[in-house]
């Protein structure tokens, strides 16, 4: 098993002493090559902060964050420029494709970004437009997608740099349940088959239970986890468990488990 992320006491506190919001208070975790692995939280417990912070949107207070043995931290220019576009695929809530783009162009922006030439990638494109089920509406603009179509769009613009990881902010938090299963089927796929390592931040229960492992986090640390227990135990099982675990932080306790 192979690290590809390593995460050690990190915090990002978020206004002056006195009036502070401790988003992140020591975090704690590694990801290894083609996890699928879940954060899950009540709203506010610091989960986009997290990821923002792996994405280097957004500058941590203290601690470290490894990526493929690198420190992000400490990335400056053409490495950081690097990193953001080919080490990392980002998959937002609301899609986040520029509108006077067809899909193709949208898919096809990162590799012009970072000067990556075309037939391998083509290739690429085909192949990831056929299995998001998206092929059909390349050559439309978002205005003219459903919101499954887009997010599938915005999947495929995330993965076509192929990159290490796949951090996703609640990819399903703007779709109907049968889009976002569509598209949890998809990522689980790519997990499956292509090894595609994935880190998902999600409220929804159902999302998650695709997950193989699940970080629970709760004002700004991890309280719980869980790993499904493959090959045996079923999606709906994982689920359930879960929903446990997700009842018991509702009730705003952390220390149950
Ligand atoms: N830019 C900011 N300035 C000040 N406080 C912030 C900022 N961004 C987030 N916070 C605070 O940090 C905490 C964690 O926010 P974060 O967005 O990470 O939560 P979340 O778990 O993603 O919530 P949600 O499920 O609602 O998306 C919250 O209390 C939030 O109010
Ligand atoms: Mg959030």
């Amino acid at each position: 098993m192979k690290i590809i992320l390593e995460i050690e006491g990190l915090k990002k506190y978020y206004g002056r002493p006195g009036n502070q919001t401790k988003a992140l208070d020591g975090i704690s975790f590694q990801a290894a090559e083609g996890e699928f692995l879940g954060i899950m939280g009540s709203s506010g417990s610091g989960k986009s902060t997290l990821l923002n912070c792996i994405a280097t949107v957004i500058q941590p207070t203290g601690g470290k964050i490894r990526m493929q043995g690198a420190d992000i931290l400490a990335l400056k220019g053409e490495k950081l420029a690097e990193y953001r576009g080919k080490k990392i695929g980002y998959l937002f809530q609301n899609f986040e494709l520029l509108d006077h783009m067809t899909g193709r162009e949208n898919i096809l922006l990162p590799l012009s970004l970072h000067s990556v030439s075309g037939k391998e990638s083509q290739s690429r494109l085909t192949r990831l437009a056929e299995y998001l089920e998206i092929t059909d509406v390349l050559e439309k603009f978002p205005a003219q997608m459903s919101g499954g179509q887009k997010q599938r769009v915005a999947a495929a613009r995330a993965l076509i740099m192929n990159p290490g990881m796949i951090l996703a902010d609640e990819p399903t938090g703007a779709l109907d349940s049968k889009n976002a299963k569509t598209l949890m089927e998809k990522l689980a796929g790519l997990n499956r088959e292509e090894n595609a390592t994935i880190l998902m931040v999600t409220h929804d229960s159902n999302a998650a239970s695709y997950c193989k492992r699940i970080l629970f986090i709760q004002d700004g640390v991890i309280f719980h986890e869980l790993r499904r227990n493959l090959p045996d135990e079923s999606q709906r099982d994982f689920y359930g468990r879960i929903l446990n675990v997700m009842a018991q932080l509702g009730g705003g306790s952390a220390n149950v488990l």
